[in-house]
């Protein structure tokens, strides 16, 4: 889709606007609906592009990839105030692993911003067992470069104490693990008898498949069960307000292979450990990985209703 054509973020009022750009000329706008997105246009845009005029079209509001409406008036366009129009439900469903990203940096304001909408998600006794290191730039090229020199030399360096998965995974958890692993090397053109190329996709982990933060959580190993399971709650609120504002995510916890090293690189307390990471940016949409689209077990399958009263007819 929007083959030939340029991606791109522009920061308006402190807005940020993701589009698409082709062709030369005089420019022609294309707008979205709601809740449709940009992807309604790529065959007329393409035409257009093609021809004598500039094709350029924004993603509008409550889109995946921008928080934005566009009022058009008297053939110019005006930027309403930055609102989004996603909803919960819509979040729930769209976040999505996101496995490669564009290079474009990704301002430390929207990073904060992203945290203090997330730090309200809730925790037993209000413990908020969680701090994050978020890096990019340099530190995030530092840490990249440590995961390839530890895998280049020494290969992972966690203890199995913690491992991600239980061993000898059981039903109906090992099909789904298989599935969707399968499912992504698919996409990706991967065999089952091609481990290098699977190793390699999985090594892309440690690049944060190119995404140009990485957020680091941090726990105290002294915390139990509970708290770790708050912090997931924590997770998951900075992954959905991270797509409320256009910016996509991975949670990894691949990175726990490394909890020695990142311990000592970010000169950890005693006590303390990365749990796991999350890659936030903006998503390569052009990548095949990035069409994966995981199932879920139906309701019935996992929750048992007791106590209701008979709907009535
Ligand atoms: C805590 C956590 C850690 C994860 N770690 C990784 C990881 O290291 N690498 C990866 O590619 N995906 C990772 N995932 C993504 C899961 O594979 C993914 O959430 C799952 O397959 C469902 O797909 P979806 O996120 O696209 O809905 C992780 C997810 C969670 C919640």
């Amino acid at each position: 889709m929007f083959e030939g054509f340029t991606r791109g973020h522009a920061n308006i009022d402190g807005v940020d606007i993701a589009y698409v750009i082709g062709g030369s000329g005089p420019p022609a706008l294309f707008l979205h609906g709601f809740p449709q997105s940009r992807a309604m246009w790529a065959r007329v845009v393409a035409l257009q592009a093609t021809g004598d005029g500039t094709a350029f079209e924004p993603c509008l509001l409550g889109c995946n990839f921008t928080t934005i409406s566009f009022i058009v008036r008297c053939g110019r366009t005006y930027v309403a105030q930055g609102v989004s129009m996603l909803t919960v439900t819509e979040a729930l469903k769209r976040r999505i692993s996101t496995r490669a990203f564009q290079p474009q940096p990704l301002a430390e304001q929207l990073v904060r911003e992203i945290l203090d909408v997330a730090r309200w998600a809730p925790s037993g006794g209000n413990l908020q067992p969680w701090k994050v290191i978020a890096v990019a730039g340099a530190e995030r090229a530092a840490v990249t470069e440590l995961a390839r020199r530890i895998h280049a030399t020494e290969g992972p360096d966690e203890s199995t104490e913690r491992p991600v998965y239980p061993p000898n995974l059981w039903e109906p958890y090992r099909t789904r693990r298989y599935k969707i692993g399968e499912d992504m090397y698919a996409l990706l053109g991967i065999s089952r008898s091609d481990r290098s190329g699977r190793l390699a996709q999985f090594a892309r982990n440690y690049e944060m498949f190119g995404a140009p933060v990485e957020l680091f959580f941090i726990i105290d190993e002294r915390m139990g069960y509970g708290q770790w399971t708050h912090l997931g709650m924590f997770m998951q609120s900075i992954a959905l307000a991270a797509l409320e504002r256009g910016v996509s995510s991975c949670m990894q916890e691949a990175w726990a292979s490394l909890r020695l090293s990142l311990k000592s690189h970010f000169a950890l307390d005693e006590h303390e450990l990365v749990y796991c990471g999350m890659a936030l940016g903006y998503a390569d949409e052009t990548a095949p990985v990035n069409s994966l689209r995981s199932d879920r077990a139906p309701v019935e399958e996992f929750a048992n209703f007791r106590g209701f009263a008979k709907a009535s007819i």
